[in-house]
């Protein structure tokens, strides 16, 4: 992959480098950089240094696909994984030196961008006291109240690795209280992996056309109950019909791509789960502390029994958590009888970052990444218009749907134009766009990008769509 434009083949002029940058009318300084890389690949491959492909040839001996998470791998977008070498502000960099501009932010954790001064100095200074010990410490305690100080509905939480950890947690937790066993989810949405939430789950499960079945015992997807998103009939049915322990929600689902939720939505789950008897759990992974301060439950007023959150919450490093009021919290072992442990749960390093990446997110904070991402959201549509695609988004997330209706559940998202958005992804990825390789996910805005990174971005939009959209007319 040349990593640089052409410019369109009709009416879109624009010419950009393979860093996004603009070249003007020059085809010359496109050759010049084109060599440029020759030249450090030539030179890698001198060193010894496998090139791309021969990394992912020994990748694949040691590690199923050749990656540690499907969503990384680009079999969809038909291409092999880039191998990322490191990442500065609001690019990832690749091996051979390349630049990208990355939208997708380790899948939404860098809500800062990349090496924040802040962030590093807080994990050095914690590194230098020690990476674990088992043991408790002040720091956690500080970020359970930073977390509690913001979340409405979060009065105790409990720290794990990983998201997949904190909504299994969560899962446990409103089992044991409501002494029920049923799980409502939704179609498209994604819980992480744990046997009882994977069921037509979103993100990677998806994007793969993986069933959600092998290696589940029955009884556990018997346990699980599936609905359409936006859907008020079939919550009203589940809840009558089972024994609903709890009714699992992201508030703006965002692993089917973005589907906020309709006007009045959440508020609805939230009075049908308190009919029922059954608690409600908002899936914060991805919301939370992005789209609002407090996350999705302060951006619409809604307060959940249990919020699982993730990503942000450690900064770039592997922390995620479940919170709620303290009477259904206190039901954790040991100061309940919910069994629940994790050895590197609360770890110095992750709570450093988390706390360094939270103390920065003030209110200014997210003024800017609601400019920002209008900015993105008001490109994209102009664009989406021209050529007959959707445009969601909430605060610090997008996504371009290839779909010429609304989409508003995952039957609308499976049917939106796959191998378009592949042969746009790859022409993106060109012109040094680095973006979900998946149809079923967000672009995530960071406040590391600025106006300019945008303007790029929407500019080699421009041409990637007017490149591979099979309706355009030339001339
Ligand atoms: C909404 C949601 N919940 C849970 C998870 C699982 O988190 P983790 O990947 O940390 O296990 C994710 C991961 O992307 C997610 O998006």
């Amino acid at each position: 992959m040349s990593g640089l434009s052409r410019g369109a083949p009709d009416k879109v002029t624009i010419k950009v480098r393979g860093d996004g940058r603009l070249l003007g009318e020059s085809n010359q300084e496109v050759e010049y950089q084109e060599a440029k890389a020759r030249e450090i690949e030539e030179a890698g491959a001198q060193a010894g240094r496998p090139d791309n492909a021969a990394l992912f040839e020994r990748a694949r001996q040691v590690l199923p696909g050749g990656v540690n998470s499907p969503v990384r791998a680009m079999r969809q977008v038909g291409l092999d994984p880039v191998f990322i070498e490191s990442a500065e502000g609001g690019e990832v960099i690749d091996r051979d030196g390349r630049r990208y501009l990355d939208w997708v932010g380790s899948w939404g954790p860098m809500i800062l961008g990349h090496t924040n001064p802040q962030v590093l100095e807080a994990i050095r200074e914690a590194a230098a006291r020690g990476t674990s010990f088992g043991a408790a410490t002040e720091a956690e305690v500080e970020l359970g109240e930073e977390v509690v100080s913001r979340m409405p509905s979060v009065e105790m939480i409990r720290m794990t690795s990983s998201g997949t950890e904190a909504a299994m947690t969560a899962a446990r937790l409103a089992r044991a209280s409501t002494d029920r066993e049923v799980l409502i989810k939704f179609a498209g949405a994604y819980h992480g992996h744990s046997d009882g939430l994977l069921a037509e789950a979103g993100s990677g499960v998806a994007t793969h056309g993986i069933p959600s079945g092998p290696g589940i015992p029955a009884a556990q997807a018997a346990g699980t109950v599936v609905v359409d998103w936006n859907d008020r009939d079939a919550i009203n049915r589940a809840l009558a019909d089972h024994d609903v322990a709890a009714v699992f929600a992201e508030p703006v689902a965002a692993n089917m791509g973005i589907v906020p939720p309709e006007e009045g939505y959440l508020q609805f789950l939230r009075e049908a789960t308190g009919k029922a008897g059954a608690l409600l759990v908002f899936d914060e992974v991805i919301t939370g502390f992005r789209v609002a301060r407090g996350g999705a439950q302060e951006l619409f007023g809604v307060k959940p029994d249990l919020t699982v959150m993730g990503k942000i919450i450690g900064g770039g490093l592997p922390a995620a958590a479940v919170g709620g009021p303290r009477e259904l919290m206190n039901n954790l072992a040991p100061a309940g009888e919910v069994y629940q442990a994790g050895t590197l749960s609360g770890n110095p390093l992750a709570v450093a970052a988390g706390l360094a990446t939270l103390r920065q997110l003030d209110a200014t904070a997210y003024d800017r990444l609601a400019t920002l991402t209008d900015r993105l959201v008001s490109g994209l549509d102009d664009l989406a218009r021209e050529h007959n695609l959707e445009v969601a988004s909430a605060p610090g997330l997008v996504t371009l749907f290839f779909s010429a209706r609304p989409v508003r559940n995952f039957s609308d998202a499976m049917a939106t134009d796959r191998e378009r958005h592949a042969a746009f992804y790859r022409a993106m990825l060109e012109r040094g766009i680095w973006l979900p390789p998946s149809q079923f996910e967000a672009w995530f805005v960071s406040l590391a990008h600025d106006e300019i990174a945008i303007d790029r971005t929407l500019m080699a939009a421009a041409e990637a769509l007017a490149a591979t959209d099979p309706n355009r007319v030339i001339g």
